[in-house]
C-alpha cells in the first residue's frame, strides 16, 4: 500500500487516542520502529524531516496492525518492540524483566559520580533483570567487575545476553552472575566467598502489592516478581544492609533506587546501621535513589 507518512501517523494516533493520554508521540514511536525494521532508517529525524510518500510491504501493515489490537489492550510497546533504550544502549527487553525505567538512569549516574571513570572497583548488583545497570556500569569502567543476582532464571538469561551485546568477550572475566533462591539475595557462603566489595547497587522489587498503590504506568505484563517483594516491603532493603555488614569494604556506598513514600522509612534503616546517606531526587523532585557509605 502507498501512504503518506503524516496520514500514517494520524491514523494511528486516532486508533490510540481513546487509551493513551500520549498518543501522539507513541504513534511516532511506533512509526520509527517500524521504519527503522522494514526500511532501515536509524533516526527518528531521518523520518520525521520530510513528510514523505512510502511503498508499505505487506509484513510492515500486519505488524501495524497486530501492534495497535495488542496495545488498545495496553500490553507494553516495548515487549511489542522487544528492545527498549537505556543511557547508551539498546537493550534486549521481554516479559521476563521490567521493563528499563528513565529514573534508573539516575542511579546508574550516582555510581558514575562516585568514581573516576578509571577506577579499579569490583560491584554487585541485586536483581539483574534485563541487565541495564550491571551492563551501562561495565561500559563506563573498563576496569571493573561486577557480580549481579537474580531470582528468575529467564530473567537471568536476558540480562547475560545483554550484557554480552554491550561488552562483548570481556564477559567471561569481567563479569559473573548467580542465580539465588526465593528468600536470599546472595548466594550462601558455601556457594561463593566475596569480601572487601567497593559497592553494592540494586532497583529491587519494592511496590506494595496492592491496586491503590500501583503508581500510574506500572504495567501488570510485568514480571510480579520484578515489582512486589513478597517477603515484605522493605526485605530487599533490609538484606541489603545486613549483606553489606559483611561483605562490603568499610567506606563501600551502597546505591539503591527506592519508592519516594517510604524514602524516610528506609534512609532511617541505612542511618540505623551506621551508614551516612544521601537521596537523590527525580525529575518530579520525588526521592528517587539513596546512596549510602558504610563508616570505617
Ligand atoms: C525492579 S527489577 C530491576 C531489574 C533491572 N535491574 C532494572 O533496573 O531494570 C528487580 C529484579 O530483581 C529480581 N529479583 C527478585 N527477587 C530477587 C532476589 N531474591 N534476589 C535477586 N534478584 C531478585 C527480579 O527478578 C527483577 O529482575
Amino acid at each position: 500500500m502507498t501512504t503518506r507518512l503524516s496520514d500514517l501517523t494520524n491514523r494511528i494516533q486516532n486508533e490510540i487516542a481513546l487509551s493513551h493520554h500520549s498518543a501522539e508521540s507513541e504513534s511516532r514511536l511506533i512509526c520509527f520502529h517500524l521504519f527503522r525494521k522494514y526500511f532501515g532508517l536509524q533516526k527518528m529525524s531521518d523520518l520525521f524531516g520530510v513528510d514523505r510518500i512510502f511503498q508499505l510491504p505487506i509484513a510492515f501493515e500486519n505488524e501495524l496492525d497486530f501492534i495497535l489490537r495488542e496495545r488498545k489492550k495496553n500490553y507494553p510497546l516495548q515487549y511489542l518492540f522487544s528492545y527498549q533504550f537505556f543511557l547508551n544502549h539498546e537493550y534486549e527487553v521481554n516479559p521476563s524483566v521490567l521493563i528499563p525505567r528513565p529514573e534508573t538512569e539516575l542511579l546508574v549516574k550516582e555510581v558514575f559520580a562516585h568514581y573516576p571513570a578509571k577506577s579499579s572497583l569490583c560491584g554487585l548488583e541485586i536483581g539483574l533483570g534485563s541487565g541495564i545497570i550491571s551492563s551501562e556500569i561495565l561500559f563506563h569502567y573498563p576496569n571493573l567487575k561486577m557480580l549481579a543476582t537474580e531470582v528468575s532464571t529467564e530473567a537471568l538469561i536476558v540480562g547475560e545476553k545483554n550484557i554480552y551485546k554491550v561488552i562483548g568477550k570481556e564477559k567471561a572475566t569481567r563479569f559473573q552472575s548467580h542465580l539465588v533462591k526465593k528468600g536470599e539475595i546472595f548466594p550462601s557462603k558455601t556457594t561463593l566467598e566475596v569480601y572487601g566489595l567497593d559497592f553494592i547497587v540494586s532497583n529491587p522489587p519494592y511496590l506494595l502489592n496492592h491496586p491503590s498503590e500501583v503508581e500510574e504506568g506500572v504495567s501488570l505484563f510485568e514480571p510480579k516478581v520484578a515489582l512486589f517483594p513478597e517477603e515484605g516491603v522493605n526485605f530487599f532493603y533490609k538484606e541489603i544492609i545486613s549483606l553489606s555488614q559483611k561483605i562490603l569494604k568499610d567506606g563501600g556506598m551502597v546505591f539503591v533506587e527506592i519508592p519516594h513514600e517510604r524514602s524516610k522509612e528506609i534512609e532511617r534503616m541505612f542511618l540505623d546501621a551506621d551508614f551516612s546517606v544521601s537521596i537523590t531526587k527525580d525529575l518530579s523532585a520525588r526521592d528517587r535513589v539513596i546512596s549510602a557509605k558504610k563508616r570505617k
